[in-house]
């Protein structure tokens, strides 16, 4: 009894504390661009746009550029982590009346080594990233399984491929791929993602 009384009164504190500090994830960087670079000319330069994948989720569709809103991206990091090096990557839902902050998380299926990004309201699930000091987006491993375990180290990997994807519809999308190997989906071609202040 006593502890469930602690339990709930533990919760509204720190519920009470998340609504006066705002989102946890509440750094906010000024908004970017993600543009891909590829030794294949026609894909060089592309940009990424959130493209419809369902409601209120969306995918990063290759696109020309252009000033859209659908275009414009955040990098969120933690409001109490000043040393933090990865956040997540966010985008501004337009949902009627009100914008909705959303962030890019990795759907993964068991039977592929292809990942598709996605973008969903709020902070739940997202997977973190990391911008280089040249801009380039990454993503932070910390343990090497090609190697003995365990070991622990840091190092940025940029996984990052342009396929023909299916999470809701048919579309040229950013992947991921996960481990060291070639994609299995022989739509994917290799790109680097970096980020240009909008
Ligand atoms: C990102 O930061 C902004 C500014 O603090 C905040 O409004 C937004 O909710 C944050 N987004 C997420 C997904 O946490
Ligand atoms: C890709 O585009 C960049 C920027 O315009 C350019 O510097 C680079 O040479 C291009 N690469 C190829 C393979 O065309
Ligand atoms: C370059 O990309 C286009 C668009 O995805 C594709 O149709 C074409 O086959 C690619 N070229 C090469 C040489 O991979
Ligand atoms: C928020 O981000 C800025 C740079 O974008 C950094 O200078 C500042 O230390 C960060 N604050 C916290 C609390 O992480
Ligand atoms: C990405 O990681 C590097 C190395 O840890 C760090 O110096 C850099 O600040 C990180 N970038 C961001 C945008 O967090
Ligand atoms: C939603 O965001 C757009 C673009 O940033 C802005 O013009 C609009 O005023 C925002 N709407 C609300 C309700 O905050």
């Amino acid at each position: 009894m006593l502890k469930s009384i602690l339990a709930s009164l533990l919760t509204l504190t720190v519920s009470q504390v998340a609504a006066q500090d705002g989102p946890y994830y509440g750094n906010q960087s000024a908004p970017f661009y993600l543009v891909l670079k590829s030794e294949n000319t026609t894909i060089n330069g592309s940009y990424l746009s959130a493209c419809h994948e369902g409601a209120a989720i969306e995918g990063l569709c290759l696109t020309p550029p252009s000033t859209s809103e659908y275009l414009h991206f955040t990098y969120n990091t933690s409001s109490y982590d000043p040393s933090a090096t990865s956040g997540l990557l966010t985008w501004l839902l337009p949902a009627g009346n009100l914008n909705v902050s959303s962030s890019m998380r990795l759907s993964y299926g068991p039977a592929s080594n292809v990942a598709t990004p996605v973008i969903f309201p709020n902070d739940i699930d997202g997977t973190f990233v990391n911008f280089t000091a040249e801009n380039q987006l990454g993503i932070k491993s910390y343990q090497d399984d090609t190697k003995p375990l365990p070991n622990y180290g840091e190092e940025t990997v940029f996984r990052w491929y342009a396929c023909m994807t299916y999470y809701g519809y048919l579309y040229h999308t950013l992947a991921w791929v996960m481990g060291k190997g070639e994609p299995q989906n022989p739509t994917c071609q290799k790109v680097e993602v970096f980020r240009i202040w909008a």
